[in-house]
């Protein structure tokens, strides 16, 4: 893929980001009652800077269906606040036990494990109220918050972070390993581009295939992680495990090896674009965003 057109989908994901990132300012303004601390801990962690991806993919996907992203942005604000609050519990001493995310000390290292706990727990509730306050027609908020319950729940993304861990020093395989990825990560890129399709009313394949575009790029987006973990220790250290791995934690290279998965990555943003490509001409900046993907540096 040409240089010019990453560059055309970069200064895109640059001005929504902006966007959500003004909107995740407005939505944690609180002025009835909030503690300062917890006020503190939630724009902490919330407005850090992290990528913004899947907020982006909420609006790109809007976009994809022909409507206007700012018609989207509660749902990229809710989606967002989702993954603050994974990344918060993810890192706790209890968890992966990190010290260092989004280039600044997680938020129970800068704060305490309880202020953590609590700004993660208001995170989840805050998205929930912002999607039922803000995403009209009442029928589609309904169907948002239904898919959104869905995907950060028992059986997805929670269900994928316990599988996660108590697959710590076990014998998967790829299939597993798949799985728990499905769940862990796939689970909220589909939401994400699932919503931005709702709120855009699109028809059902339409749905469907931002959906299938969203899990496969979720897939591949791991796998890039697991990548990056393993050459940021490699380059820190000098030796080839990184601090997932470190944790004994089943890791894409650790299991195939960094080639075979550099391969299955590509492979997977092969078939999120085939899948986006049903949409039609408008869907050009989802195939871009893919690529970009790929060739992440962080
Ligand atoms: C980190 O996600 C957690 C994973 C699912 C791999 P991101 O790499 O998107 O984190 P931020 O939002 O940019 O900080
Ligand atoms: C985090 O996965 C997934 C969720 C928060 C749901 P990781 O544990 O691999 O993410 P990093 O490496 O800490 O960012
Ligand atoms: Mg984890
Ligand atoms: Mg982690
Ligand atoms: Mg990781």
């Amino acid at each position: 893929m040409p240089d010019i057109v990453l560059d055309d989908i970069s200064s895109q994901l640059d001005r929504l980001r902006t966007e959500v990132d003004r909107a995740l300012r407005h939505y944690t303004r609180f002025d009835d009652g909030c503690p300062e601390l917890l006020q503190s801990a939630i724009r902490y962690s919330l407005l850090a800077p992290g990528k913004r991806l899947r907020p982006c993919l909420v609006l790109l996907a809007a976009e994809a269906c022909g409507q206007r992203s700012t018609t989207a942005l509660p749902a990229a604000c809710a989606v967002e606040m989702i993954h603050a609050y994974s990344l918060i519990h993810d890192d706790l001493p209890a968890m992966d036990d990190d010290d260092m995310r989004r280039g600044q000390p997680t938020c129970h290292r800068q704060f305490d494990e309880a202020t953590a706990i609590l700004a993660g727990d208001a995170l989840l509730a805050l998205a929930f109220q912002i999607l039922a306050k803000d995403i009209r027609p009442p029928a589609v908020a309904v169907r948002c918050l239904h898919e959104l319950a869905l995907s950060a729940g028992a059986t997805q993304l929670v269900g994928g972070q316990v599988a996660d861990l108590t697959a710590e020093f076990c014998d998967l395989d790829a299939q597993e390993l798949v799985a728990i990825h499905r769940r862990k990560t796939g689970a909220m890129f589909r939401v994400a581009l699932g919503l931005g399709a709702m709120i855009a009313e699109a028809p059902v394949e339409h749905i469907r295939a931002l959906n299938t575009y969203g899990e496969k790029l979720g897939l591949a987006f791991q796998i890039t992680d697991d990548l990056l973990d393993v050459a940021g220790e490699e380059a820190e250290l000098g030796k080839r495990v990184g601090k997932d791995a470190g944790h004994g934690k089943l890791t894409y290279p650790g299991l195939l090896g960094v080639t075979e998965s550099r391969r299955r990555a590509a492979a997977l943003i092969q078939e999120a674009c085939e899948a986006a490509t049903v949409i039609g001409e408008s869907a050009a900046p989802l195939l871009q965003l893919a690529h970009l993907v790929l060739a992440r540096k962080r």
